[in-house]
This record gives C-alpha cells, structure tokens and sequence, in this order.
C-alpha cells in the first residue's frame, strides 16, 4: 500500500532503527550531526527516504564506503526524495546532514518568547509530514522504527525527546535517548530549553521552564488518575513512563502526542483544572495513534476519532458522566460548525478522506475528530458498552505496533464485533458513515441537563432579564462555553458591556472561554474587548484559537486592516503550522 505523502518505497527497503547524532546550535537556528539507519530489504538497490530543507554532506555505508545518493526535485510541501545507492549486503546507511533555519518541524525561541526569559528554547512538531524536516526518514506512519539519539546542547539547558528522558540538566550538555518501541516518524520529538520536572504519580509527571512548573503540577494533578482509568478501560499502557511538557505559549497545537512525553500548550493552564481533557486526549492517543496508527493521512480518523473516544470515556470514569456529556455536546456543536463550513455533501466530510494532490495539514479539522467520535458511539450504544469494550480492548492488543487502514479496520469490526450481534450492521451503516458526507440521521443524541439551564439563562437574558441577574453560580467553564456560543445573534453594544461587566469575559485567565467571547466581540464590533483580542492574538500561537479569530476579523474591511496590523507584529513570534494557516487567510505577502 503506497502513501501519498511519502517518497518512500518500504516495499523494496525498509528502516528498522534510527540513531541520531546532533548538535543544537542556537545562534545559526540550526541541528547538524547524523543520522544512521539501520535497514531491511531482499537485495534492493537503492534506499528512499524523505527530506525537506535538509542539506546532506555524505552517506557513508556500513562497510565504510562513501555511496552514491541524490536529492530529487524539491515538491510544495513534500520536499524531495533522498535516493542512496546501497549494496545487496548493506544493513545501514549513515547521512550526515543539516537542517535549514526555517525547518518546519522546528521553532527556534528567544530567551523573550519564554517564561523564563534568559535561555533560548526549541521544540519540534513533526506531525503530520513534517519529521523530513529535521530527519531523513521514511516519513509515513506506515512505516515504524525504534531510535536512539545524542543530543548535544548548550551547557545548562535540558534536551527531552519522545523517549526515556533525563530529570535534571546534566554537566556536559550531552543527552542520551533510547526508544525500544518502534514508532512511526510523526512521533519524533525533540524540545531543549531551562527545563525543570516535578513527579506527579508512579508514572507519571510533568515537565516546564522553572516559573511554569509549579502550576503546570498542580493543573496535571489528575493525570496519574486517568492512566489508571485508561489502563482499566483498554488495557495496560506500554510505554513505560507519561509525562507532560508544557512549552511555551508559540506552541501551534493543544498537545501532541509524542511518545512517553505529549507536548503541551500552557494556555491549558487555566488554574482551576477545567481544561484537562486534553491530557485525556493526549494520553489516549497512546493507545489509538501511537499503538495503533493509521496507515496514511486518508485513514486520519482511525488516530483522531478513536482518541476523541476514549478521552471522553477517561473523563467520564473520572469526573463523571455528566461533565463528559457535555464534552460531547460541545463535540457535537464543532461537529455542525465543521460540516456548515466544509459543505454538507463535500467529500472532505467523509471520515476516509482523499487527500491526493494536497497537504495532509489541510485535514487537520475537527472532522475526523467528533464525525470519528460519533460513529464509535452509536456502535457503542448499539452492541452495548460491554461488548464494544472487549472488542476494543482486543482490537489494541492484536493490532498493537501496527498500522492500520480504514478496510482493514472495518473488516476488523465486521468479523469481530457486528457479527454477533445480528441486525446491529444495518442499524449502524459502517459504510455510510465512512465513504458518505456530512451527519447520517442515526448520530447518536447527547443528553446535558446542564447545558438545558445555561440555555434557559440565554433565554431569560434575550428577554430582557440583566446580566448580573442570571443564576450563573457554580458554572463550570464548559458551561460558559455553551452560554457563549449561544448567545442572541444580535447584540447590542450595550448588551455586551453588561455581559462584560457582569462576567469580566475579556479579563478572563481561561484561554477557552477568553476565545468564545473574542469571537462575539468581532462579531458585534465590542471595541471595548480588543485591547484583549490584540494581547490575546500577541501572546499565544495556538492555531486553534488564532484560526477563527482571524477569520472572523477578515470578514470585514475594518476587521482585516486590524488583523493585518497585528499580524504583522505576531507573526514572527508563530510557529511555521500556524503562520501557514494564517498567511493563507490573510493573504499575506
Ligand atoms: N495529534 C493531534 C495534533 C495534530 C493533528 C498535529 C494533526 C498535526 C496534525 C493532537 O492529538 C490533537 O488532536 N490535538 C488537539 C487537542 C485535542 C484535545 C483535540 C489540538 O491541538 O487542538
Ligand atoms: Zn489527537
């Protein structure tokens, strides 16, 4: 099976192991040393991998001979294929390379842009294609391989990758990794920076710069307790240890899940412990993703859908069912909003999509994500939770350190599930949810008595009741998600002060709920609020927060000079994922 975002031809040579030998140097933005991989194949003449923006010196076989290699044409967003020429008895090749200063995978931070503000820091983001940035690979997640890796760093500074970590900055700057699970590339990790850890339960803790960690503990407190309800659910957790870290506020996504240590946003810091589900998220993907993966970018739900799944079952065995109800609720409002924006017959809401010809980043929607998470629970409430859960906890054990494509997971289901329990196949429609567009009629309804009082509030403040009026006391900040997300459509300036005033939304610490109000704000050109939505848009990189807000402004003439303004003082401080995202929207450049 081929994929379409890689130059790679595993078929004919495949890479096992990867041990990488690199130098951070912060003063040219740059990674340079080696990279040996070990290799399989039946006599191939020639090893394919990917790369992007690297600049390659030299292979060396393992027989100590220079090989013949090159670099193919250079394609918009896949870069170019490194072909070496290998020997029928070659079982490794070693590449001696260097990254380019405007890598994709890797962002490069002044000591201003930490909280710390002394010590420059980098992280890496490789998913989805974006590992041939900083590493030849055979760069899909179809292909998987244990590594090791040295990492050599200024003295003082902390380097931790997606493997068994160090606790404390060693003398010498020299940092030694070691991988025994094979992992698809996208999982390559690698942040460096004033780095301390705090333990958080048996396994588990976190990591942050110094005057982050304290509250980045006391926010994760919970995270030994879903390792142990996750592990309850489906099986035990393979990876040994799971840590957190939370890295500075450019970082484009919610978490990622890099393996033993998912990456972070601090704008999860909200300090009450309100937006914890994402470590649920990211924890779960231990399982569905990187024990499991999908076998292309087409197959993105059976690694998004599955973790949004099982990150709602996490939350329910922990905090209860009412509070992942309304998780789903809102999952359930993206899900609409998605399928609104993407058109409801668009072949880019089926759940196996076709991404020939484009960047797998540009399915990086909540489709997969909730379209995914419904389908696994109308199956639940079909067969029954008891019998989906012996399937799942099967299905993780028998396709552990596999790849997966959608076929192979619907055969799966039909064989091992669907077929004992008669009838349940044509109530579901597996493939209408799959191969179809848009909601089939049958997605299962989602029942939150709380959100039924938040919406009897909007309805008493529409009809005239004041803000600082309406029973409010005791709401959760999903609660507030939903009051703001249904707030009148028309709204006068006065109506928002009050809102404003009564709640302090544009004084809010909560990243989620600061966003919500934002969009209202452009929405009825609130200008007392955008002093916030300019601090906001100037102080974090998530893309999940930038994304609409921006293109809430460009829906207007006023609202784009001001995006622009402030965009152009934002932008270098954004991680590449981000800045691609926003260029496009704004029409930059
Ligand atoms: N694996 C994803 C992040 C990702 C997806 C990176 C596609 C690159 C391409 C991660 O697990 C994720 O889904 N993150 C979400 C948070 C989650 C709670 C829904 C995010 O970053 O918003
Ligand atoms: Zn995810």
């Amino acid at each position: 099976m081929r994929d379409i975002h890689s130059f790679a031809r595993p078929d004919e040579a495949v890479v096992k192991h990867l041990a990488l030998d690199l130098s951070v140097d912060f003063t040219r933005h740059q990674l340079s040393g080696s990279a040996t991989l070990q290799i399989e194949h039946r006599g191939a003449r020639e090893l394919v991998l990917d790369s992007n923006g690297l600049s390659v010196g030299g292979v060396t076989l393992d027989d100590g001979t220079c090989a013949k290699f090159s670099l193919g044409e250079s394609q918009p967003y896949l870069g170019r294929a490194l072909t070496i020429a290998i020997a029928p008895q070659t079982k490794s090749v070693k590449i001696d390379y260097q990254t380019s200063p405007d890598a994709a995978a890797v962002q490069w931070l002044d000591p201003q842009q930490t909280a710390g503000t002394k010590h420059p820091f980098l992280f890496t983001q490789s998913q989805a294609i974006l590992a041939r940035t900083w590493v030849p690979c055979q760069d899909t997640p179809g292909v998987r391989m244990t590594y090791e890796a040295t990492v050599r760093v200024p003295r003082g500074l902390v380097a931790v990758m997606s493997a068994e970590n160090p606790t404390e900055p060693n003398a010498d700057g020299v940092y030694r990794f070691r991988m025994p699970q094979p992992i698809p590339s996208y999982l390559l990790a690698l942040a460096v920076g004033d780095l301390a850890f705090r333990r958080l339960g048996r396994n588990s803790g976190v990591y942050a710069e110094k005057p982050v960690v304290e509250a980045a503990a006391w926010e994760l407190a919970d995270t030994q307790r879903m390792i142990d309800a996750a592990e309850e659910l489906y099986g035990p957790y393979r990876w040994g240890e799971y840590d957190v870290l939370v890295l500075p506020p450019s970082f484009p996504f919610g978490g990622m899940e890099n393996p033993r240590l998912t990456f972070a946003t601090p704008t999860i810091l909200a300090g009450d412990r309100s937006l914890v589900s994402l470590v649920a998220h990211e924890l779960a993907h231990s399982w569905s993703g990187n024990l499991v993966t999908n076998a292309t970018w087409n197959d993105f739900w059976l690694n998004e859908g599955f973790t949004v799944y099982f990150e709602r079952r996490i939350m329910e065995a922990v905090f209860g069912r009412d509070y992942s109800e309304m998780l789903a609720r809102l999952g359930l409002q993206d899900l609409e909003a998605t399928v609104r924006e993407l058109g409801p017959d668009s072949a880019d809401t089926h759940l196996l999509l076709d991404l020939t010809g484009r960047d797998p980043d540009d399915a990086a929607n909540k489709l997969a994500y909730e379209k995914g998470y419904f389908l696994l629970r109308l199956i639940e409430e079909t067969v029954g939770r008891e019998s989906f859960d012996a399937f799942l906890r099967d299905y993780f054990e028998r396709h552990a350190f596999q790849s997966m494509t959608t076929r192979a997971f619907v055969d799966d289901l039909r064989k091992n599930l669907l077929s004992k329990h008669p009838g349940a196949e044509d109530r579901i429609g597996v493939g209408r949810w799959v191969e179809g567009p848009g909601i089939p009629s049958n997605v299962p309804r989602v029942q939150s008595d709380a959100f039924e009082k938040v919406e009897e509030q909007v309805r008493r403040f529409e009809s005239g009741t004041p803000a600082d009026q309406l029973k409010t006391a005791g709401w959760s900040t999903h609660e507030w998600i939903h009051f703001l997300r249904h707030l009148p459509a028309a709204l006068t300036t006065t109506q928002m002060a009050q809102l404003d005033k009564a709640f302090g939304f544009s004084a809010s610490g909560n990243s989620e709920i600061l966003h919500e109000w934002l969009l209202q704000a452009i929405q009825h050109d609130y200008q007392p609020a955008f002093d916030a939505l300019e601090k906001f848009l100037l102080s974090q990189g998530r893309r999940k927060f930038l994304k609409p807000l921006y293109e809430k402004l460009a829906e207007t003439e006023s609202g784009r000079t001001r995006a622009k303004t402030i965009y152009g003082k934002a932008r270098p401080t954004y991680h590449a994922v981000s800045r691609g995202t926003i260029d496009g929207i704004l029409k930059w450049r």
